[in-house]
């Protein structure tokens, strides 16, 4: 079986284009086969990027991780002006955000492949993620708590994650010496704005 997150190479190619408008932005994106929601642009996606989006509207430094065709991250990069890297495990998803963001002049960042962080060199103001769920607990607290290795000393990590893939324990794994504040919490989808605790 054939998940989103692996790398078949005989997966046949069906190009979608996918469409999503934001205040007076009006944004199409490439989808596939072998990539996540290939079909429309996901509910807690699109819950995350417009909570981040309302919480914070500055130029900052942003790494997406788990990019998909790269939805949060481009958007993030054209409405807030901000340098967004994107990474994602699976090479169809880092071919498709390549493509997507040569549609956007003013794209700041860059796509590369990368398992979590293995291949994050820099420092960021911002993680954001969609995270994986169906590669299990480890990897998804890896992504998670991770993101604290990436962060400059005030740097926020925001995520989404559904209550019935176990939400409320994640909150408290991470509240063990962090601030988890839910910033928005919709159709069972909860998003998280996670930060260090100051000593
Ligand atoms: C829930 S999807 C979100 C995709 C995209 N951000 C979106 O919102 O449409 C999670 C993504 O994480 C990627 N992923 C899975 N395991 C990963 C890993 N170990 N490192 C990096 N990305 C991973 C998957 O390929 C997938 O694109």
């Amino acid at each position: 079986m054939s998940h989103y997150f692996m790398n078949d190479e005989n997966l046949v190619s069906q190009v979608r284009e996918l469409i999503y408008k934001y205040a007076s932005f009006s944004f199409t994106f490439f989808s596939d086969n072998g990539v996540f929601s290939k079909k429309s642009i996901d509910y807690g996606s699109k819950l995350l990027l417009e909570s981040y989006l309302k919480d914070d509207t500055a130029s900052r430094k942003v790494l997406d991780v788990g990019c998909g065709y790269g939805f949060i991250g481009t958007v993030i990069s054209i409405v807030n002006g901000s340098y967004v890297d994107m990474v994602d495990v699976n090479k169809r998803a880092v071919h498709l955000t390549k493509r997507n963001i040569k549609k956007y002049d003013n794209f700041k960042g860059s796509v590369f492949l990368s398992d979590a962080y293995s291949e994050v060199k820099d420092t960021y103001d911002v993680i954001i993620t969609n995270p994986p769920i169906r590669v299990g607990k480890q990897k998804l607290l890896e992504i998670l708590t991770g993101a604290f290795d990436h962060l400059n000393e005030d740097g926020v990590l925001y995520f989404v994650i559904r209550k019935d893939q176990g939400a409320l324990s994640i909150k408290k794994i991470l509240e063990n010496d962090r601030i988890v504040e839910t910033i928005n919490k919709d159709k069972g989808y909860f998003i998280y704005k996670v930060k260090k605790m100051t000593k």
